[in-house]
């Protein structure tokens, strides 16, 4: 049984701490939030300690491993004090908004060889995991191409967006990591972005739309379309096309109840909300990766190198989109 101390009770920390509740090989041993009434609802709802400090939670006997889903800027803090107490981490993404931060973090705590696992959920949402194996197994020849589709249902508050260190490093950096895990190492970015949505983002200084195009050492292109808005609800998509086929993983949807009719055909259901709802069973698969990994020191599919690839990305996505030119990485 792992026990864990969750930091930060907002709206993916309660998603977390389910999960962790619900696991078999799991107890939530403490949760915390500077927010006490956050805290002290997830510790309701599941009949769970609530930690007063962080130096609390860290110095519970039954806390092995933390989960980090506090707000970004915590993030570097939160992993080098857990790493520093010997307890294993999932961070959520992502690790911070610089990568010279991240990089001091990691420097700090190297020498302990930490398990430090990043909540790149997207990796264990059993279609994209299957299209990946799929993928790894020679099922489509050689991959050429890859194309992501990623839009949300809807723009955050702006003050959301004054936070969130800008479209690519808050939402396409989910996007970057899926590139790296079925692409592999990416060698050249571009990137476009547009304001086409809510002048409220233009104000804030970001944008709402982009379209990337990513080169991978092995020679595939990448494509990343995102968008802060869509109108039929979370679009998130991929296709995986090589020398002998396609793979392709579809949007999910509540019921697959089609309505067929004179007006239209093969009508569903609006495809899922949101990330909470879509990603459910890949949050689950998430965390059971990172217990395996706790249980038996398995190195994670996500770990804090990935986490930091993905900013980098991101920070190139930011150059090229700047510059109008495509940023090659050494
Ligand atoms: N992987 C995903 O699908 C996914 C989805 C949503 C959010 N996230 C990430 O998770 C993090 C949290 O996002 P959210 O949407 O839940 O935000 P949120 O604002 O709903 O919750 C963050 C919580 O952290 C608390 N907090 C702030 N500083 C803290 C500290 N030092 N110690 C403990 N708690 C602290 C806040 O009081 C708040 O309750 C962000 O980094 C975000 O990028 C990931």
């Amino acid at each position: 049984m792992i026990g864990f101390a969750l930091l930060g009770c907002g709206r993916i920390g309660r998603v977390h701490a389910r999960n962790i509740h619900a696991h078999p090989g799991a107890a939530l041993a403490a949760c915390y939030d500077v927010a006490g009434p956050a805290a002290a609802a997830v510790a309701a709802e599941l009949g769970v300690p609530q930690a007063h400090s962080i130096e609390e939670a860290l110095a519970n006997p039954r806390v092995q491993a933390v989960l980090i889903a506090s707000s970004t800027d915590t993030h570097v803090d939160l992993i080098a004090r857990s790493a520093r107490a010997g307890k294993a981490v999932l961070c959520e993404k992502p690790v911070d908004l610089d990568i010279a931060r991240v990089d001091a973090c990691w420097q700090a705590i190297a020498a302990l060889r930490p398990l430090v696992m990043l909540g790149f959920n997207r990796r264990f949402d059993p279609s994209f995991r299957a299209l990946r194996d799929r993928l790894a197994a020679g099922e489509i020849g050689r991959l050429e191409q890859v194309v992501i589709t990623s839009r949300d249902p809807a723009p955050p508050p702006a003050e959301y967006v004054a936070g969130s260190g800008g479209l690519f490093r808050d939402m396409t950096i989910h996007d970057l990591d899926m590139a790296r895990y079925l692409a592999g190492e990416i060698t050249e970015v571009q990137a476009m972005g547009a304001n086409l949505i809510d002048p409220a983002i233009r104000a804030a200084g970001d944008i709402d739309a982009a379209m990337l195009v990513l080169r991978a050492a092995s020679g595939a292109l990448v494509h990343i379309n995102n968008s802060r808005r869509c109108a039929y609800g979370y679009d998130q998509r991929i296709e995986a096309f090589g020398a002998a086929g396609m793979l392709q993983a579809h949007n999910q949807h509540p019921t697959t109840v089609e309505s067929w009719g004179q007006a239209r055909t093969r009508a569903m259901d609006p495809v899922q909300d949101f990330f909470i709802a879509r990603y459910a069973d890949a949050y689950r698969a998430e965390l059971d990766h990172f217990i395996g990994c706790v249980a038996t020191g398995a190195a994670p599919l996500a770990g804090f190198a990935e986490g930091r690839e993905a900013l980098r990305l991101a920070d190139a996505a930011l150059e090229s989109m700047a510059s109008g030119r495509a940023v090659r990485l050494s």
